[in-house]
């Protein structure tokens, strides 16, 4: 026997297809991966196991090291969201925090708002807890007010206004500050999940929504993945004092604590100045590979679809003109050596139009050429 919630859990599409585009000589614009050659490596990058404390291999705090809660609160604060380090929880990768956020405030039938489309490892999450998901629809500056008065009975908000996956789109300042505004009026709770704020190619993103917020309770997620290595798994939380303790609690009962190995590893990263001048030397490389996706596109898929070019984060998001039945496309696709997203999965609800999620991080300016190139013959077909 089950638990009823398990009739809703739904595979990860993603994590099903990452099987297949893993395959030698696959083109894989499926995943959020970064580029192989733009991962850390702490033993490239000269970071040195013995100037680990000596109780490294000893159970930690539920929290996370200190020392890495005080980087984050700083960080945090740095970007208008004031808090102290006893408000941040380091977290096994950030879907942690999804996992935890939605124990804590996800009962059977919560009516929640989620940005349509939205991270779909996110939907997955909260349709296994039970959320009654209501869509907040998007316009080219982020998610649109008028959503918010479409389900007064909702009690939180999920946004991810910074690079959206899978849109790519980064919400107005006037915007961010609206719709705090709102939320604060009606009392909402805002999680604000924000992984691809570093991986910005023009100009430096807006400060985070929940800044804006003068009232509503709120957390805010950031992570390591897309910037250092996803398989560290760290990343980390910031609530408001209301929600911390409970999240600690959920934090110990769903694996004590966080990896210590990748907290040193960050810590001692972060003390050196790695991260930032590993993140500046991957800046380029991403946005060469994001300006290749945009000219072929351009080249090849200008009737067929329309996209915006993302200023930061790591994927394409293509609106298409006709309806297209996108599992057998992607089937299609997986036959030629070309994988990517269909965009259904990241609806909650019935798709608003049809469309296609393509990462442009982990492939060469070649592979993106070769993969659009396939593409668009089988969406000229
Ligand atoms: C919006 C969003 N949130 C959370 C995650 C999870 O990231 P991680 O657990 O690697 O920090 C991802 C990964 O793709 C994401 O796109």
């Amino acid at each position: 026997m089950q638990a009823t919630r398990i009739e809703r859990l739904t595979s990860s599409l993603v994590r099903d297809i990452l099987a297949v585009a893993t395959r030698p000589g696959m083109i894989s614009f499926a995943g959020g991966l970064p580029a192989e050659e733009g991962l850390f490596r702490p033993q490239d990058a000269g970071i040195d196991l013995n100037a680990f404390p000596d109780n490294l291999w000893q159970y930690g705090m539920s929290e996370g090291e200190p020392a890495l809660r005080e980087w984050v609160a700083q960080r945090a604060s740095g970007m208008g969201l004031e808090c102290s380090p006893e408000q941040v929880l380091i977290l096994s990768g950030s879907q942690q925090g999804i996992d935890l956020v939605a124990k804590l405030l996800v009962d059977e039938s919560t009516d929640i708002l989620v940005e349509s489309p939205a991270y779909l490892a996110a939907l997955q999450v909260f349709r296994l807890f039970g959320a009654r998901m209501h869509d907040i629809r998007q316009d080219e500056e982020g998610a649109m007010p008028s959503a918010l008065a479409a389900a007064p009975q909702a009690r939180f908000a999920y946004f991810t206004p910074t690079f959206q996956n899978p849109t790519g789109r980064c919400a107005t300042p006037e915007r961010r500050a609206e719709l705090a505004g709102l939320c604060d009026r009606r009392g909402l709770t805002v999680f604000e999940d924000d992984p691809y704020r570093d991986l910005s190619f023009d100009a430096p993103p807006p400060a985070p929504l929940v800044s804006h917020l003068a009232k509503s309770r709120w957390i805010y997620q950031g992570s390591f993945s897309k910037t250092l290595s996803p398989g560290l798994r760290l990343g980390y939380l910031v609530a408001h004092p209301d929600l911390i303790t409970p999240l600690v609690r959920l934090k110990q009962a769903a694996d004590l604590h966080t990896n210590r190995l990748s907290q040193f590893i960050v810590l001692l990263a972060l003390q050196q100045g790695l991260v930032e001048r590993h993140v500046a030397s991957n800046l380029p490389l991403y946005r060469e590979r994001r300006d290749a996706m945009h000219a072929v596109l351009q080249e090849k898929l200008a009737g067929e679809a329309s996209w915006v070019k993302p200023s930061g984060g790591l994927f394409f998001w293509l609106q298409l003109q006709r309806k297209i039945d996108g599992m057998a496309l992607l089937q299609e696709a997986l036959e030629r050596g070309l994988a990517f997203m269909p965009g259904d999965p990241f609806f909650a609800g019935q798709p608003e139009y049809p469309a296609l999620r393509l990462n442009f991080s982990h492939s060469t300016p070649e592979e993106i050429r070769r993969g659009v190139a396939i593409l668009a013959e089988l969406l000229g077909r």
